[in-house]
């Protein structure tokens, strides 16, 4: 969407690593746009990009093996800089003549990298101050190894297991790199970045959240005209931010629907309304709905059937509601980058792709309606900064995730509304203390889950059986894994008191110490 409009630009040939979407986070963060396509790309689209730089990324091949990938031969024939990061690197030395062996071992971890030639990429660069020759401090994982330059190429640095870590071609822009200089393990590796992507490719730094309003807006207004556009709004970040660049460009074109499930926290339906149609005067009908998902999900106990529940309810009255806005265009969604990227397969199958997580249902493709989807080019951090220049508070840019489903999935079993609003009172207890203490943020997310099981308990002079509460706190990069939190035993006792006094039918709150794998972060 934005490929025409930012003159430097860096493409980022994928060829499978867990770390590849960092390499293009990291050279957004430093303010160049940048795109990541898989390796087996049209060479026409490459050239089309007109990309300032290359990077090949790593990747889980061996270039060992027949047919295992190769840079396709116009990235070097293009007279731009090439950057290749561990498989990068491996596949630039075997197309160059170089040799690259398999090796049984694995070596992963951190990796001391002495030069012994001086290079543009590593200008400024030193981890190890008290030595004369810059030495680096970085993150290596990789099987294979180069065992032999390609003719042309220089080595520039080595390590004790890895005789050929950096390279540099004699003449030609072309650099390489075994470790990983995207991940923050790398001490030098965001000036390592740097210096490719400004020093040697020369790119400017265009790409800021004010230019990237400025354009998508614009974008927009040439996209719809003076067509109507309806927008699913859920008050979480992305489709929250998705609004207002759509609002930005056409005002009260925009229909903006908010669907209240009645499985929402505590009061956040209110908040949203408040928000958007007051202080933002967005245009924007709330659907109070709760009795249509309740009376869906009775007697449903099933995890996935409940989404799946969920997802019907919320896209039959999508429908319904989309439907008595005539003459509707187009379909505004907060798709972000990563989707796109997850869901674009390579042609050979060859880039492992992570799958994307807990998809809820989608909108129906009956709609048959247009699709602007303003943060398509944008990271997750993208969008946040977007939604602070755009006036959308920290707090609510910050928020821990909620799961589409959301109180949905955290009364276990079959959800009722009695369950639901004990669920929502002790969840804004646990997420009222956290602030006050100031753990929300030292954690990644935190929540608290509905037992349906009664427990007694001593009330005065008798015993009463009543329901049980979980908290669950994680700390986690990427959700993928995460550690429970080590909460302080006087927080989390003040936190259970306040519960069990303020909250009728509660007699016992416990605390979730599961790691993920083998326990996820949700209970179902
Ligand atoms: P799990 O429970 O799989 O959760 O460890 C990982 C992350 O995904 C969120 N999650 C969901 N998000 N719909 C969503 O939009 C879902 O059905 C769903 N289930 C889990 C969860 O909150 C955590 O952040």
């Amino acid at each position: 969407m934005h490929t025409n409009i930012y003159n430097d630009k860096i493409l980022i040939l994928d060829f499978g690593s867990q770390y590849t979407q960092l390499i293009a986070r990291r050279i957004r963060e430093i303010g160049v746009y940048c795109e990541l396509v898989s390796w087996d790309i049209d060479e026409q689209f490459i050239r089309d990009f007109n990309p300032k730089g290359i990077i090949l990324s790593g990747g889980p091949e061996s270039t060992t093996e027949e047919n295992s990938p190769r840079a396709p031969e116009v990235v070097f024939n293009l007279g731009v800089p090439v950057f290749g990061i561990c498989y990068g690197l491996q596949t630039m030395m075997v197309q160059f003549g170089g040799t690259v062996e398999s090796s049984t071992t694995r070596e992963f971890g951190y990796a001391k990298v002495d030069t012994v030639l001086a290079s543009r990429l590593l200008d400024g660069i030193n981890d190890f101050a008290e030595q004369d020759t810059p030495s680096l401090n970085v993150w290596m994982s990789h099987g294979d190894k180069v065992t032999k330059l390609a003719p042309n190429f220089n080595l520039v640095a080595k390590t004790d297991s890895c005789p050929i870590c950096i390279v540099e071609h004699e003449e030609k822009p072309f650099f390489g790199v075994q470790f990983h200089p995207e991940v923050t393990h790398t001490v030098s590796g965001l000036s390592i970045i740097k210096n490719f992507v400004f020093n040697i490719c020369g790119c400017a730094a265009e790409w800021t959240p004010k230019n990237i309003i400025e354009t998508t807006v614009a974008q927009i207004k040439e996209q719809v005209g003076n067509d109507k556009v309806i927008l699913g709004l859920s008050g979480g970040v992305d489709s929250s931010v998705a609004a207002l660049l759509i609002n930005k460009a056409i005002g009260k074109n925009l229909h903006c629907i908010f669907i209240d499930n009645g499985l929402l926290r505590l009061n956040e339906g209110d908040q949203v309304m408040e928000m958007f149609s007051g202080k933002f005067d967005l245009n924007i009908k709330r659907v109070n709905a709760e009795d249509r998902f309740l009376s869906a999900l009775a007697g449903v106990e099933d995890p996935e059937v409940k989404r799946k529940t969920i997802g019907k309810v919320f896209v039959d009255i999508f429908d319904e509601e989309s439907h008595k806005i005539e003459d509707a265009k187009w379909l505004g969604q907060g798709t972000i980058y990563p989707d796109v990227i997850e869901s674009a397969a390579s042609k050979t199958g060859k880039a492992h792709v992570i799958k994307s997580h807990h998809n809820v249902g989608g909108l129906p493709k009956e709609m048959k309606l247009g699709l602007v989807e303003p943060l398509n080019q944008l990271f997750k951090d993208e969008v946040r900064r977007i939604g602070l220049e755009l006036g959308l508070p920290k707090d609510m840019l910050e928020r821990h995730p909620f799961p589409g489903p959301g109180l949905g999935v955290r009364v276990l079993g079959e959800v009722k509304k009695e369950y639901c609003d004990i669920l929502r009172r002790a969840d804004a207890i646990f997420i009222e203390e956290l602030r006050k203490a100031n753990l929300y943020y030292e954690v990644s997310q935190a929540f608290t889950v509905f037992l349906p099981v009664k427990s007694v308990g001593v009330m005065g002079d008798g015993r009463k059986y009543s329901w049980v509460l979980s908290l669950r706190a994680v700390q986690t990069i990427d959700f993928m894994t995460a550690h429970w939190a080590h909460l302080p035993y006087d927080f989390l006792g003040k936190v259970s008191n306040r519960i069990i006094n303020e909250i009728d039918n509660v007699s016992r709150v416990v605390y979730d110490i599961s790691g993920k794998p083998p326990s996820t972060i949700e209970w179902e």
